[in-house]
């Protein structure tokens, strides 16, 4: 890492999407006649997040949030401008130094929680150690670990179906944690929640912060967006100044 450079700079970041359109609804169109319809999902968007930062980027619907969170977390790649990781360009490494810079960086909570059924929490936790071939041994200890620092030690052998929905999020959290990613990307965490599991979920992602996490949340909950020291307002792909 280069001295000082923030953990995240974007300048002049564009996403255009090509998406397939058909022509008029009655026309009588074949697959080759569709026409490709740029959408331009961000445009000239410049952000730089600095290590343990707690920000919000929030905005209306179809404004480029999540788009700019997984660009931000590798998962998609620009189509335009510079993104330098710690001083890095990100756009000059392959498909697989760019994973591998995701697997090591960026822990993922999504709005859907997105765990096993038939797995306990537990169980649940320990896959991403699977995918990055953690030794078996390491593996269960690790997922208890993360498990306690969202407060879950003792639901760690319940499977999702008997958790409450906020218990479920956690545990996504959890699962987000156990690899020690410098970064928490949360897009929508509290977005399938009721308002007290929602306050759950953000105490125990603040209370990450606190303990030294970058976190970013995705949100366009105002009661959410005003505990955060950062907002990030985004409209039609831009950020609002
Ligand atoms: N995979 C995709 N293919 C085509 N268009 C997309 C895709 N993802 C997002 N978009 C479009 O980009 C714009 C921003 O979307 P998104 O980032 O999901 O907004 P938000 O999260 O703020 O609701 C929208 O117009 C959306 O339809
Ligand atoms: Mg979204």
């Amino acid at each position: 890492m280069k001295d000082n450079a923030p953990l995240i700079q974007l300048e002049e970041i564009a996403k255009v999407f090509n998406v397939g359109q058909r022509a008029e609804p009655h026309s009588d169109v074949t697959a080759q006649s569709q026409r490709l319809v740029p959408v331009r999902a961000l445009n000239g968007v410049r952000l730089c997040i600095n290590e343990g930062e707690l920000l919000a980027i929030t905005g209306p619907s179809g404004s480029g949030k999540s788009t700019l969170l997984h660009i931000v977390g590798c998962l998609l790649r620009p189509t335009g401008g510079r993104y330098l990781f710690k001083g890095r360009p990100v756009e000059s490494l392959s498909e697989f130094q760019l994973a591998r810079l995701r697997n090591r960086n960026f822990g993922f909570v999504f709005q859907a929680f997105n765990l096993l059924p038939r797995f306990s929490a537990l169980e649940n936790v320990q896959l991403p150690l699977v995918y990055n071939s953690t030794p078996r041994y390491r593996r269960r200890e690790m997922a208890q670990k993360a498990l306690e620092q969202v407060s879950l030690s003792h639901r760690s052998h319940h499977r999702p179906g008997e958790l409450s929905g906020g218990e479920q999020q956690r545990v996504a959290i959890a699962r987000a944690l156990v690899t020690d990613p410098s970064m928490i990307l949360a897009d929508e965490p509290t977005g399938n929640l009721d308002s007290e599991s929602g306050w759950s979920v953000l105490e125990t992602l603040i209370e990450l912060n606190r303990a030294g996490k970058t976190v970013v949340i995705v949100t366009h909950e105002q009661s959410i967006v005003q505990r955060m020291p950062r907002i990030v307002k985004l409209r039609d792909g831009e950020i609002l100044p």
